[in-house]
């Protein structure tokens, strides 16, 4: 008897792989970046986020619409501010940009969780994740004071999850602490837990105009060649109080992915970043690549070990999942 096994039994039709296929993206697996700007009556493509809107306020409402109707349900808001200093002042405000947002979208009183990132980096004059020292060095204890402070008018705001995004040292039991007291220990905590000093973030850049405008993030974000120090950054995360633990960015990292998945058990949220979305989505508008290929490589973020992914082609999956594209 030879051979002893056919696996391609297995694969003969569609009824029969779909029988024993692993992993399936859901909809519900997906979260959407969303960008909100100052201004009205704005709905503004993003020149490096091909089919990705600078959004002001008033015209959320129409996109909410449309993200109910692909039933798209969790958004992660960004804000980019119409003012910036070196304490980046916006991002906390009673009326910032994201704050505006926020409320906006609850008013709504739709199906729709809402996220929102704290950074500092578009709000800063200078462009970098926290408070600097006069040498240019971002201090860190400094920083977790205006990190708590961002994270706590977003939850006044109504935010149902908070997403540090900074990579300061103690940020998770920094915001955490701020939360509960004053009452907030409802909302959740997504921490960026490895997240790369990566050349993956340049639409990002853009779309938010958050590049530092010297020096670069490597003194706080991740190096790209480490493993060992995710593990111990999202640990340090799990004990201070995050209920998420993310890898960023996530095509590169999908080993990273993986061994989170293999020694922790909080879920796991990878970022499909700016760079990775936009470097697939001209690919596939230009013919040198099926759209098939979205597909497959959001796919692989889910197969690596990501329970939640963070991507901007959330709406191209929800239409391909419908049929409709
Ligand atoms: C803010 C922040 C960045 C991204 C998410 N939050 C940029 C950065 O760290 O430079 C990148 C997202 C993307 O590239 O899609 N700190």
């Amino acid at each position: 008897m030879f051979p002893a096994r056919r696996q391609r039994r297995l694969r003969e039709n569609e009824l029969i792989r779909s029988l024993v296929r692993e992993t399936r993206v859901n909809i519900d697996d997906l979260v959407y970046p969303l960008f909100v700007v100052e201004g009205e009556g704005i709905k503004k493509e993003i020149g490096a986020l091909p089919e990705n809107y600078h959004f002001s306020v008033d015209m959320l409402e129409e996109e909410i619409n449309e993200l109910e109707r692909l039933g798209i349900r969790h958004v992660l808001l960004f804000g980019v501010p119409g003012r910036k200093d070196s304490v980046g002042s916006e991002a906390y405000s009673e009326n910032g940009i994201v704050q505006r947002a926020v409320r906006k979208i609850k008013s709504l009183k739709r199906e729709i969780f809402v996220m929102t990132d704290i950074c500092m980096c578009q709000y800063t004059d200078h462009g970098h994740c926290g408070i600097l020292s006069e040498s240019g060095y971002v201090k860190n204890d400094e920083t977790l004071v205006y990190l708590s402070k961002i994270a706590l008018s977003h939850a006044r705001a109504g935010a149902d999850m908070v997403a540090p995004s900074d990579m300061m040292d103690g940020r998770v039991q920094a915001i955490r602490g701020a939360l509960d007291g004053e009452g907030f220990e409802r909302v959740s905590i997504m921490s960026y837990s490895a997240k790369y000093s990566s050349a993956f973030y340049g639409p990002f850049r853009d779309a938010a105009g958050s590049a530092p405008s010297f020096g670069d993030r490597k003194s706080y974000q991740m190096d790209p060649a480490n493993t060992n120090e995710a593990l111990i950054e999202a640990e340090m995360d799990l004990n201070e109080g995050a209920d998420i633990i993310m890898v960023k960015p996530a095509l590169s990292y999908l080993d990273v992915i993986r061994r989170m998945r293999d020694n922790f058990n909080a879920p796991i949220a990878a970022y499909n970043v700016s760079g990775e979305y936009t470097m697939l989505k001209m690919a596939v508008e230009s013919g040198v690549l099926g759209q098939d290929a979205i597909m497959e490589s959001v796919l692989s973020i889910k197969r690596a070990g990501a329970d939640i992914i963070i991507t901007y082609f959330a709406k191209d999956i929800a239409k391909m999942l419908k049929g409709e594209m």
